[in-house]
Formats: structure tokens, C-alpha cells, sequence
């Protein structure tokens, strides 16, 4: 039976390309009926420092951010991460089964750890074997993300099939990675050639889902563009970075395909452009914001949920902990 897990970092400014690539298509694959897991992954997030008393609001604004986007904690299971010890306990196990080389290679690791590496913690180096553990752990078969978390999702599988192999079982799914849609890669809205990242400098280059109606529209009239109007086709976005980011976000907030954008705006000018999207997303965003501060003056209510979640994620998570530890010859009472 399909099983659906993804997890997102507490580390504050939940942004558009959070919502477009990863709350608002788990809010589809939920109406789908498929049962999903999703994780406010705390534990991930201080592999760089975290202040305290950041990460405790982060953590529960982002599940505001979980139900605000139309994630209902009733139908999903939504927790956050260091409730369920079985996460880093299977963690443990994938640090002894990847290889140091295997983590070498992810590009996530060397971007984040810049220059100085020995000076990154170790666990922004394992990272990726927590982040394993965190799906395999359910026995989850799919997991959406954005683009950005392709490679770690390679190193899943290569995790899964090495134990199998290794032990010479059948029992980690090869999981499949879900990235689809207009969504998965949204860039910055000053740089068409930088993803859009919780950790840029300028605010302006994201759309934050705690910004109000007017700073949302505010950002896309200053968006960077360049001088020529929309292409008529598909074709012409190509070579154009910014133009093209556009015109996906406005696909992605719309439900469209980008060839049905095209068709509606093609031609236009930005001047005429850009007013119809800060139209769509003020549309599509402002609610959630507003939802997401009517919730956040609820702290107990979402501190119930997230503990709620957790004994369910833990009902799944402990007997596959179990059978782990018990095909690596762990003795113990089971
Ligand atoms: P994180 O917290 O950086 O991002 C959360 C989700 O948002 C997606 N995303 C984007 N999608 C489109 N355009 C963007 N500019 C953009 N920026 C971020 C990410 O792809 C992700 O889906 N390692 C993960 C968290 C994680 C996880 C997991 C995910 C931990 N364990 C298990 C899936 C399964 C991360 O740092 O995502």
C-alpha cells in the first residue's frame, strides 16, 4: 500500500517555493486519500545553529503553516520530529550502513557547509542518513519534495538497497521521489538563476507565507525582469530566467499548465502581467497568512496536535524499528 511521508525544516521564513513544491502538493496527495505523514523536522534544523526560542515558534508556525495550507491533522499525521525517538535511532543503523563517500558527493552538504568544512557539525555531514531514516522508518513509498532534495532521495534508495543487500532481505521499500508539476523549483524573484531560499539576504527575493496582502503585491511589482514583454510561446521563456519563474509560479498558483498560462498571457508586458499575478497570489496566499496568525494565538491547541501526531507516527515507526534491530541480530525482548 502506497504511504506518503515528507518533512520540512523549522528554521523560519516559510516561503512560496515551501508552499508551490512542498504544503500545497501534500494538501493534494492528502484530498487523494492516500495516507501521509508529514514532519516538522527539528532535528534537521539545528545540524546549523538554532536559537531556542526561534525554533520553538518556527516549529509551531510551521505546522500552522501545515493547516493553514489545507493539511487537516485529523486525515494526515503531522509531528514534529524529536517527539518519535525511532527517527535517530534507525539514523544510527544508516550511519553504519552509508558510506563516508557516498555523503561527500551531496551538493547540499558542500553548499551549506561553504568553504571551511571541517568547521560544519558533523551532523550537517550524516544529515542525509537522518533524512533516510526519517522515510524508511514508516516503510514510506513515496515522497514529495521540490527539486532541490533529489539527490538526497537517490541516497535513500541507495540506503535501502544496501541494507537489503547487505542482510539479505526484503524489507526497505525503494522509494519513489515525487517532483512534479510547475512547482518543484521556484527561484528567486531577484536572481532567476538562484532558487528561492529561506536564507537569502534580501526579503525581496521571497515571498514569505507571513507576509500580508501588500507585501506580497509589492514584491512582484518589484520582481526582477527583463525589458521585452512575455514571449508568445512556450519556446521563448527559455533563455529568459526571470520571465520564465514567472510565469511557473503563476502556473503553480493557478492549477495550470504553463502551456494554458501562455495562452491566456503571452505578448503581455510586465506592466499588465504582474498586476494579474499579485492579483492571483494575494488571492491564493493572503488567506493562508492570515490562518496561519489566527492559529499561532493557539500555541496549546498546535503543541496538542503535534503530540497527538507523534503517538501515531510512533505506533508505525516502533514495530519497524523492532524488525530492523532484529535482522541485525540485536538482542532484546520483542
Ligand atoms: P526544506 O526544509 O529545505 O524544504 C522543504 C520543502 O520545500 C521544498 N523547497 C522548494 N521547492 C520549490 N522551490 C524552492 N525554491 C524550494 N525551496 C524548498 C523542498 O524541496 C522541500 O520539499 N531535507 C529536507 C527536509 C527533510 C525531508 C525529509 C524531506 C528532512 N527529512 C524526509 C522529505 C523526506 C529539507 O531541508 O527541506
Amino acid at each position: 500500500t502506497p504511504r506518503v511521508f515528507s518533512g520540512i525544516q523549522p528554521s523560519g521564513n516559510l516561503h512560496l517555493g515551501n508552499y508551490l513544491g512542498a504544503l500545497k502538493r501534500f494538501a493534494d496527495a492528502q484530498n487523494k486519500g492516500v495516507q501521509s505523514i508529514y514532519c516538522m523536522v527539528d532535528l534537521h534544523a539545528v545540524t546549523v545553529w538554532q536559537d531556542p526560542v526561534e525554533l520553538r515558534h518556527s516549529t509551531r508556525e510551521l505546522t500552522a503553516g501545515f493547516i493553514a495550507s489545507g493539511l487537516d491533522p485529523a486525515k494526515s499525521i503531522l509531528f514534529n520530529q524529536s517527539q518519535v525517538a525511532e527517527h535517530t535511532q534507525l539514523a544510527w543503523v544508516f550511519n553504519c550502513v552509508a558510506r563516508m563517500g557516498w555523503m561527500q558527493r551531496m551538493t547540499q552538504f558542500k553548499d551549506k557547509a561553504g568553504k571551511n568544512a571541517q568547521n560544519a557539525s558533523l551532523g550537517l555531514f550524516a544529515y542525509p542518513a537522518l533524512m533516510a531514516a526519517d522515510i524508511l522508518v514508516y516503510h514510506a513509498t513515496h515522497v514529495p519534495v521540490g527539486e532541490d532534495q533529489k539527490q538526497h532521495l537517490e541516497l535513500t534508495r541507495d540506503i535501502a538497497i544496501k541494507f537489503n543487500n547487505d542482510f539479505g532481505v526484503d524489507f526497505f521499500p525503494i522509494t519513489e521521489p515525487v517532483i512534479e508539476g510547475t512547482g518543484t523549483r521556484v527561484m528567486s524573484l531577484r536572481d532567476g538563476s538562484k532558487k528561492m531560499s529561506k536564507s537569502d539576504p534580501s526579503d525581496m527575493s521571497r515571498i514569505n507565507l507571513t507576509d500580508d496582502a501588500d507585501t506580497i503585491a509589492r514584491k512582484i511589482r518589484k520582481a526582477k525582469t527583463d525589458p521585452e514583454p512575455l514571449p508568445s510561446e512556450v519556446k521563448g521563456l527559455e533563455e529568459r530566467p526571470e520571465a520564465r519563474n514567472l510565469v511557473n509560479i503563476y502556473a503553480a498558483l493557478a492549477d495550470m499548465s504553463v502551456d494554458q498560462v501562455m495562452a491566456e498571457v503571452g505578448g503581455k508586458a510586465f506592466s499588465e502581467f504582474k498586476p494579474m499575478m499579485a492579483d492571483l497570489a494575494v488571492e491564493k496566499l493572503a488567506p493562508i497568512s492570515g490562518e496561519m496568525s489566527r492559529l499561532m494565538q493557539d500555541v496549546n491547541e498546535i503543541d496538542r496536535i503535534l503530540a497527538e501526531g507523534a503517538g501515531r507516527a510512533r505506533a508505525i515507526a516502533a514495530p519497524i524499528l523492532r524488525q530492523t534491530y532484529e535482522i541485525m541480530g540485536m538482542v532484546g525482548p520483542r
